[in-house]
């Protein structure tokens, strides 16, 4: 009623951002219309292979934390995460925890050191206690009754003591990234006298420790503990190194050498593990007699701590976690996230391109109209033909 003859630029500005952003509201509701709940049954996994008394039939899986800077990634929270994987509940025999350490720090060496002593302690004492989650940062802030549920009257003490080990683990902690603040003129120095050969994180050798393996990696009971290995890419001026997908590549090459588990799972060196059984989760999945041999990577959702209880600034990235990947899992699959993925490590080496009949079976027939919208494993042409040719 108050027309601006002059703002006839503005008007059809802004006519044309309407009609966009409906647009694009629309085409970003396509990919929601059939999102997949999916449900684990942890006791059938159990059942099929890991039974009471049997020898394990789980398969191994090789874990992947990756680090960089750990005067900004506090070695404090790579510990924890560290901790959290090594007290999974998953047979020990069949799990390796590789961490990569992208600036070849002496202070992340020296810290993956003392957490491997203190895991010695700290694995028995979950397993025994069931304690969730197995991180212990985020286990002792818990702020729930923690006798509830615990009938054993050993363990209020053995919590204490617990506690207070851990106070005494962070505090040499600390006193390692104190150290840490000042370079030395010289460069680092190891404890055998010997100069830390990555002095210069642009220029050095590769580097592997391992920490906990099979001989000498006992706990405080005199079980094994999982694998524990330290790996520190070699690095070479002029070389392009792809920052952390080289680092993944480095330690899949690594882990295929000294272990070689059938699956990998990676996690940013802040994520912790918040169940324990995240990998028989993960195992649901990979070892399903039926899907397992379609299914690439499980890709688990992101949760956070320390959001505002409202999460008023969206912190928790709900729509995209618990909407969109389901929705996308509908479609094909969600999509990799870059943190917290499961792979088949042979869907990552890819498959033998010579196709056998097997290959070409039809992963999956649909009797609708777009029988094409679900063949998966970009075999696309080959199971078309092969359609084709059964149903002519
Ligand atoms: C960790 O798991 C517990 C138990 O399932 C849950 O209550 C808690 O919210 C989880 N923590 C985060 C950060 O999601």
């Amino acid at each position: 009623s108050h027309p601006v003859r002059d703002a006839y630029g503005l008007w059809l500005v802004s006519v044309i951002c309407e009609i966009w952003f409906a647009l694009s509201w629309l085409l970003d509701q396509f990919p929601k219309w059939y999102p997949i709940n999916r449900e684990t049954y942890l006791d059938r996994l159990a059942l099929r292979y890991d039974r009471e008394g049997e020898p394990s039939q789980l398969c191994p899986i090789d874990i992947f934390v990756s680090t960089v800077d750990p005067l900004k990634e506090p070695p404090l929270i790579t510990a924890n995460t560290v901790l959290s994987i090594l007290a999974v509940d998953y047979p020990v025999d069949k799990v390796s925890c590789y961490v990569s350490d992208d600036g070849s720090a002496m202070l992340t060496f020296e810290s993956l050191s003392e957490t491997a002593e203190f895991a010695r302690k700290w694995v028995p004492f979950c397993k025994k206690h069931n304690i969730e989650p197995r991180a212990p940062e985020f286990y002792f802030q818990q702020k729930i009754d923690y006798l509830k549920d615990k009938i054993q009257p050993s363990f209020v003490k053995e919590r204490r003591a617990m506690k207070r080990e851990y106070e005494e683990f962070k505090i040499r902690i600390n006193a390692l990234v104190a150290k840490a603040q000042k370079v030395p003129e010289e460069g680092w120095t190891m404890a055998d006298g010997t100069a830390w050969p990555g002095n210069n994180p642009r220029d050095h050798p590769g580097m592997i420790q391992v920490f906990l393996g099979h001989s000498g990696g006992l706990d405080t009971d005199g079980n094994e503990l999982p694998r524990l290995v330290y790996v520190s890419r070699e690095k070479r001026p002029g070389f392009q190194h792809h920052k952390k997908a080289g680092a993944m590549n480095a330690l899949i090459r690594v882990s295929a050498v000294l272990t070689n588990g059938a699956y990998l799972l990676n996690v940013d060196c802040d994520h912790y593990f918040n169940s324990s059984k995240a990998l028989r989760e993960a195992m649901c999945f990979m070892m399903d007699p039926a899907l397992g041999r379609k299914t690439c990577y499980v890709q688990f959702p992101q949760r956070f701590d320390g959001i505002d209880l409202h999460d008023r600034y969206a912190n928790r990235n709900i729509v995209f976690f618990d909407i969109n990947m389901k929705g996308l899992d509908g479609i094909q699959g969600p999509m990799y996230v870059g943190t917290g993925c499961c792979f088949n490590r042979q869907a990552l080496y890819g498959y033998d391109p010579v196709l056998t009949e097997a290959d070409l079976e039809p992963n999956i027939v649909v009797k609708s109209c777009c029988a094409c919208f679900h063949l998966q494993d970009g075999r696309h042409t080959a199971s078309l033909k092969h359609y084709a040719s059964i149903s002519s």
